[in-house]
């Protein structure tokens, strides 16, 4: 069958005709790459709101249904029957692992998640009070000075074992980087708990006492990372792709996405929306905030609201809320003061004609702060839980690139808008 192909006609009123590519599901895309070569002009799309940067098979979002499957299985399923480690098999290999082979995947991922003793060491050049996600950026930069035994792009070898390790270490570097801002010895990893449950115990616990695991708040946990695992090419994994492009290591590369992610209109949402309720204070607030939200002089958004994608209520967003529950209640805080006032925020934003006719809906970062708070992580720490999460993402996003056969090195043009060409005067005649 003929390729379907879409014609641009151009200012001299010549024609030239692109092929389009039809995906398993989703939009076709034009196929534009021949564009400059055939008549010398770029295309224009800045924030990339009509771009697709790469193929992948990874992760699917229909935005305006509210759909998100991985590797094809919905997330509402796969945050009921699995668990993050059987998530990031299936985002790693493109299939859910049976129990053979999530023994041995989880068995692997266990054995890696010490950090070598000198690692250890780095923190203490940071400052105490330094943002946890700033020691994020730099201890897992810092990873590629450990393990450069591995950091051959182009050995399959070489990249499963850096996907391993960063899957494994990053729950102890988040940890690590926690106890460090409180002035708490380092937790050592167990090998007899689950992924989850040791980094709870790596974050809680001293070594004082025993650290007693509760399986709901484990599980809340492990939801989190699960709808946190992977987003497609948002604006963290794009980082984490053109980094790679240009053949740097998987631990830089991923040192850019949480440098990335640390933004508040990305990762940082959760951190900001939480803020944005402390400032609220009281439900009596919320119309007055509401007001200087619409006000487009005020500058302030309603956090943990709206998405570049969904044009629908987020998917992860409705699971989150259930998880909300379930941790308040196993915890005796229905009656949070945050989480009431989140709950008439979101009342008053999904009937008001502001947020209806501009598709905002609650995303995911609306409830993951809260509930992180009743878990009894820190505010400033959740973009470091968003980016231990998202490392499976990234990292298997990684691993589809440098194996594609069309993947080159990113490199965007630009429209120029500067002094044309002119001479340089001698510094006393300017
Ligand atoms: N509060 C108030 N107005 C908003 C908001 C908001 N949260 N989000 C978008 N708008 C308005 C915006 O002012 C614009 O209005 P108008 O058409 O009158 O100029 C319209 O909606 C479209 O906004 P946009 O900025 O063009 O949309 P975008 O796709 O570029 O931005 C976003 C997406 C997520 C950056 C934005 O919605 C936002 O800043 N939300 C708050 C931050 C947030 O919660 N981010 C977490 C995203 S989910 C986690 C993740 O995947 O990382």
């Amino acid at each position: 069958m003929a390729e379907k192909t879409a014609t641009l006609k151009l200012p001299d009123g010549k024609t030239i005709d692109f092929p389009v590519h039809a995906g398993s599901t989703g939009p076709d895309v034009v196929d534009i790459r021949a564009l400059y070569g055939k008549t010398g002009l770029f295309t224009y799309d800045p924030g990339f709101l009509s771009t697709a940067s790469c193929s992948s098979s990874i992760t699917y979002i229909d935005g305006d249904a509210g759909v998100l499957l991985y590797r094809g299985y919905p997330i509402e399923q796969l945050a009921q029957h699995c668990d993050f480690l059987e998530v990031c098999y299936l985002l790693l290999h493109g299939e859910l692992p049976n129990r053979k082979q999530k023994e041995e995947f989880d068995g692997i991922v266990t054995h890696h998640t010490m950090v070598h003793e000198q690692l250890a060491r780095l923190y203490q050049g940071f400052r105490r009070d330094a943002h946890p996600m700033a020691v994020m950026v730099g201890v897992v930069g810092a990873l590629s000075a450990f393990y450069h035994d591995a950091l051959d792009i182009n050995d399959p070898a070489h990249r499963t074992i850096s996907a391993f390790r960063l899957i494994a270490k990053m729950p102890t570097i988040v940890s690590m980087s926690y106890k460090y801002s409180i002035g708490q010895p380092f937790m050592y990893p167990r090998n007899d708990l689950s992924y989850t449950a040791n980094f709870m115990r790596m974050m809680f616990g001293v070594p004082t006492e025993e650290y007693k695991v509760n399986k709901v708040l484990v599980r809340a946990l492990d939801r989190i990372f699960i709808l946190h695992a992977d987003h497609e090419q948002n604006a963290s994994t794009s980082t984490v792709r053109l980094a790679g492009s240009s053949g740097a290591n998987p631990y830089a590369c991923i040192a850019a996405g949480i440098a990335c992610l640390w933004g508040p209109a990305h990762g940082g949402a959760n951190e900001a929306c939480l803020e944005m309720l402390e400032e609220i204070g009281d439900v009596s607030k919320v119309g007055e905030f509401i007001g200087k939200v619409k006000d487009k002089n005020s500058g302030v958004r309603l956090m943990g609201f709206g998405h570049r994608v969904y044009k629908n209520y987020d998917p992860r967003a409705k699971l989150m809320r259930e998880t909300c529950h379930e941790v308040l209640n196993e915890l005796g805080l229905h009656n949070d003061r945050l989480f009431k006032l989140a709950l008439a925020l979101e009342k008053i934003a999904l009937e008001d004609d502001y947020f209806v006719s501009r598709k905002l809906y609650p995303n995911v970062d609306f409830y993951s702060g809260i509930v992180q708070r009743a878990l009894g992580i820190p505010v400033a720490m959740f973009t470091c839980i968003f980016s231990l999460a998202r490392t499976a993402g990234w990292i298997a996003q990684w691993q589809e690139m440098i194996t594609d056969p069309e993947y080159k090195i990113g490199r965007p043009r630009q429209l120029y808008k500067g002094a044309t060409e002119r001479d340089v005067k001698p510094i006393d005649k300017r």
